[in-house]
This record gives C-alpha cells, sequence and structure tokens, in this order.
C-alpha cells in the first residue's frame, strides 16, 4: 500500500452533512488502517462561525455514529481529531482567500505539510467556479511548490450548455489532471469489480459482446425517497440525479474495452470512447425509448407513505422524475446491435443496484422444461447491498427424463470474513491523496453524458405533451416501462415483489 505524501485537506462546507456524515469517518476510517500521510492537517472551512473545539465534538460525533466496518477506539479518534481545525470564512468573498492563505502557511510550517494541498468543495455547485478561481488568485492552484488538488463533486452542471461552462470555468484556475470529479459509484468495491472481472478472468471476455450477449440491464434501485432534499431534487430528477453520471458510469465499466494498462488515462480513455458510442437517442424516439415516472401515494405494508408531490420542497404540480428506464444501443464493434437497458428510481421494493448481462439461449432446446434454454444465462453482478456475483443457469433435475432446473451459483463478498469492505468515499479519498484518479470522472466523459442526456431533456423540457406516469411508492415503476422490451419478448429483473397494497398506476 503505497503511504499518500504529507498534505493538508481542505474542506470546503465543512458544517454540512456530507462533511459530517461521510467525509470524516471515511478519514478515519483511513486513519484507523494507517492510509493516511505521515503528516495530515484537515482543515474544515465554512461560514459558519463555530469554535475549533465545537468542532472537534460535531465530527467526533460523526466518526462515532457513521463510520461503516471500522472497529472505533476512543483514543485513536482523540489522536486524529487533533489534527483538524475550523476557519470561518465567506467563500463568496475573494479578499478572504488572502487570510486563508496565511492559516494554510502557518499550518504548513506547524505540521509540515510540504506545501501540498486538496481542496474538497463540498458546497453547492454553483461555488465550484468561484472557489476555485478564487484559489488561484491567491496561488493556491499552483503546484510548482507543492501539489494542489480539487475535489469536486456533482453535480458538473445540469445540461451540455452548463457542463461545458463548468469545465470551462475550473480550467481557467486548474488543469485537468488537478481536478478530481467524484463519481461516488465509481468508488463502489463491487464497481471496480467489473475491471477485475472481466480483465482477470478468461472465461467471461470471450463471450462478452454481440455474439453472446443478447442484451445488459442495469438497475440502481432505492426504496427512500427524498429524503428532506426535495428542494434539490424538484430541480433535478433522477436524469440528472443518477442516470447521467453514476449509471453511465457503469454502463462504461461494463461496456469497455479492455485498457492497455490500469493507468487512470488508459482507463479512462476506454469509458470514454464508450461514452462517444452511445447511440444518440432521435428526438422523435424519446417517447419510445425513455420512460419516465413519478411516485404517488400508497400504503406500503399498512404504512401511509405521502407522494412525491406532497414532499417538503416540492411543487405541488411537479413534473419531475423520479424514475427513469431507457432503452439504448452502442454503435460500436463489440456491442452493434445489443440493446442496453438501465434504469433507476425512488420508492421502488427494495435497495439493488445490479449489472444483469443476459447471454443468447442456446440454438436448440433440447430437453423438457428447458426455461433457462428459452431465456438464456444470466451473470448478475450485485453492486449493492449484499455485494457479489450470481450466475443463473441450467442442470439437470435429478430423476427419470432430462428436466432442466434453474440453478444458481452465488458469491457474496461478505463471505470473505477477513475483508474490510472500504466505503467508496474512504477508497475515493485515498486515491485523490495518492494522486489516482482513475475512479474519478473526467471532463470529456461528462461531457459526451451530457451529450448523450441533452435530447432527452430537449423533448421534456419543451413538450408539455410528453408523458409521465404516476407509480404508487413501493412498486417498480411505471408499468410502461415494460414496454421497453416489447419487441423481444424480455422483461426487466425483479428481485422482489412490488410491495404497495394500493395506488393506481396512472398518467400525471
Ligand atoms: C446520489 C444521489 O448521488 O446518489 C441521491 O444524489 C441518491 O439521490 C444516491 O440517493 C444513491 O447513492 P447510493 O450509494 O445509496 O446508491
Amino acid at each position: 500500500m503505497e503511504k499518500p505524501n504529507n498534505q493538508t485537506m481542505v474542506i470546503f462546507g465543512a458544517s454540512g452533512d456530507l462533511t459530517y456524515r461521510k467525509l470524516i469517518p471515511a478519514l478515519y476510517a483511513l486513519y484507523n488502517q494507517q492510509m493516511l500521510p505521515e503528516k495530515l492537517h484537515v482543515l474544515g472551512v465554512s461560514r459558519t462561525a463555530i469554535t475549533d473545539e465545537a468542532f472537534h465534538e460535531k465530527m467526533t460525533d460523526g466518526i462515532r455514529n457513521f463510520s461503516e466496518n471500522i472497529h472505533l477506539n476512543e483514543q485513536q479518534i482523540e489522536e486524529f481529531i487533533s489534527h483538524t481545525s475550523y476557519f470561518q470564512m465567506d467563500m463568496s468573498l475573494p479578499d478572504e482567500y488572502l487570510r486563508l492563505k496565511t492559516t494554510l502557511n502557518k499550518i504548513n510550517i506547524n505540521e509540515g505539510t510540504d506545501g501540498n494541498y486538496m481542496f474538497y468543495l463540498s458546497t453547492p455547485p454553483s461555488m465550484f467556479s468561484v472557489i476555485s478561481g478564487n484559489l488561484a488568485k491567491v496561488g493556491l492552484s499552483n503546484p510548482s511548490n507543492g501539489f494542489k488538488r480539487l475535489i469536486i463533486e456533482k453535480p458538473f452542471g445540469y445540461d451540455l450548455e452548463s457542463g461545458l461552462m463548468l469545465n470551462r470555468q475550473l480550467h481557467e484556475a486548474f488543469n485537468e489532471s488537478q481536478i478530481y470529479r467524484i463519481d461516488h459509484y465509481l468508488g463502489k468495491e463491487t464497481v471496480q469489480n467489473l475491471l477485475v472481472m472481466r480483465f482477470a478472468n478468461g472465461i467471461f471476455e470471450p463471450l462478452w459482446n454481440r455474439n453472446y450477449v443478447d442484451h445488459v440491464e442495469i438497475t440502481s434501485a432505492e426504496s427512500i425517497g427524498v429524503e428532506g432534499r426535495g428542494g434539490y431534487y424538484d430541480g433535478s430528477g433522477a436524469l440528472r440525479d443518477m442516470l447521467q453520471n453514476h449509471l453511465l458510469q457503469v454502463v462504461g465499466l461494463t461496456a469497455m474495452e479492455p485498457p492497455s494498462s490500469m493507468d487512470a488515462d488508459a482507463i479512462r480513455n476506454e469509458t470514454m470512447k464508450v461514452m462517444q458510442s452511445l447511440k444518440p437517442i432521435r428526438e422523435e424516439d424519446v417517447p419510445r425509448q425513455v420512460i419516465r415516472g413519478q411516485y404517488i401515494t400508497s400504503h406500503v405494508r399498512g404504512e401511509y407513505i405521502p407522494g412525491y408531490r406532497d414532499e417538503k420542497g416540492v411543487n405541488p404540480e411537479s413534473r419531475t422524475e423520479t424514475f427513469v428506464a431507457m432503452k439504448f444501443f452502442i454503435d460500436n464493434w463489440r456491442w452493434s446491435g445489443v440493446p442496453f437497458y438501465i434504469r433507476t428510481g425512488k420508492r421502488l421494493p427494495t435497495r439493488v443496484t445490479e449489472v444483469v448481462v443476459h447471454f443468447k439461449p442456446t440454438p436448440q432446446s433440447l430437453f423438457q422444461n428447458d426455461d433457462t434454454c428459452k431465456s438464456g444465462n444470466q451473470l448478475i453482478i450485485r453492486i449493492q447491498p449484499d455485494e457479489g456475483i450470481l450466475l443463473k443457469f441450467g442442470l439437470k433435475q435429478p430423476g427419470t427424463g432430462f428436466n432442466v432446473k434453474g440453478v444458481n451459483m452465488d458469491f457474496h463478498y461478505s463471505e470473505l470474513s477477513d475483508v474490510h469492505l472500504p466505503s467508496a468515499y474512504e477508497r475515493l479519498i485515498y486515491d485523490a491523496m495518492i494522486g489516482d484518479s482513475t475512479l474519478y470522472a473526467r471532463a470529456d466523459a461528462v461531457e459526451a453524458a451530457w451529450k448523450f442526456v441533452a435530447p432527452i431533456q430537449k423533448v421534456w423540457n419543451n413538450d408539455p405533451s410528453q408523458k409521465i406516469y404516476g407509480y404508487p411508492a413501493g412498486t417498480w415503476g411505471p408499468e410502461n416501462a415494460e414496454a421497453l422490451f416489447e419487441e423481444k419478448g424480455d422483461g426487466w429483473r425483479y428481485p422482489c415483489k412490488n410491495l404497495a397494497d394500493d395506488g393506481e398506476y396512472c398518467e400525471l
């Protein structure tokens, strides 16, 4: 394991939830595993007036409540927290950055962090260009005397134009090689495992193409609703919140060609080629290829679940989608003609993210009751929860005759009892600390993803007659999503049943 160089990590927006629930617990987990630099200082920055002591208390509380799969050691927590401090400033005022620079210089001298800075922007996206621009003005993006890295969280724009503009603004202050765009899906262990499974085994890759794969299905379902984020979500919707970034990154890793090495650019060049090969959906095909839905009131096991339009911060007449399902193609040699189906939604019956590779059926059905032959084998890569891999195939049912029984070969990561599954933030922060951007989204890929969703955004924004379907909370989304498969007679995989006791599918 490579030990990161000494550095100061500056978290802008340190009074927010992300710092408290994710970033600080992830840093502590790294500390616990001795994966942090020898000398590290964490400086929390935000507008709220709080003392170092109050900041320490809150961060300690965050570690105690939100650490995942890690043994908590009170003395160790205290040691870790002693290397953090708080700095209050108005991030929109250029002059404040000189004051920040003075404080950073002091930290640098006192703690010996070698002039290396990692700036983590856990702020509203409108602040990205303001903060990066101001850091550059006071010389804090200049990598000549220690590295200067910038980590930003999505959304990276809200459409193609704003995505391009954001990249332009960031590039005025930092080079692309200094910018780390977090897509926390890339930090998930099983998402990375797609690379290992495909390229460390000889048995899958020869089948991983249009000759043997019938179709690919990717689902990211959530059982929760918008959880108090109605204000943000209503301006976003599932297409921007999940599909344009997380799901298309998973498509990239599922569909990419073997990289020439495990170098960041070698891998990102290949996922980029997938993004560039996504066959644009023509505007007239949007209603047929893209289905959107919004959850409506229902009861799930007797419990009343409010509809999306009743959530706090949501417009009561909102037409924002909380579900999207799409069929598309990848126009290249490997995948030509293979449909990809992706869906994501909130208030679905369960939380599951999985990639299902459906192989072509055998050319002839020799046996009785042979559903496997008819439907083809499936390889299911379960990204979360219960990370693992499942292969479905047919075996002879014991007894007379040749009846075929579908069986599972099932691997669960949890069976590797000695293995600590790092949280996505743990992995990604560590990678940024050692300067490895493999699992970060590159500017060109983000732009290509915006380009792909642009016709859908255009049609939905400009044509009020475009349909949005209501689905009762606790169901698998609009029934029409099934129609995406119509021509082939296939359908979505449903890891569990609908849970709603009532509520009626409708057109909103
Ligand atoms: C975030 C979205 O990026 O991902 C949320 O903004 C969503 O709306 C979340 O709930 C899902 O992440 P995970 O890791 O729980 O699948």
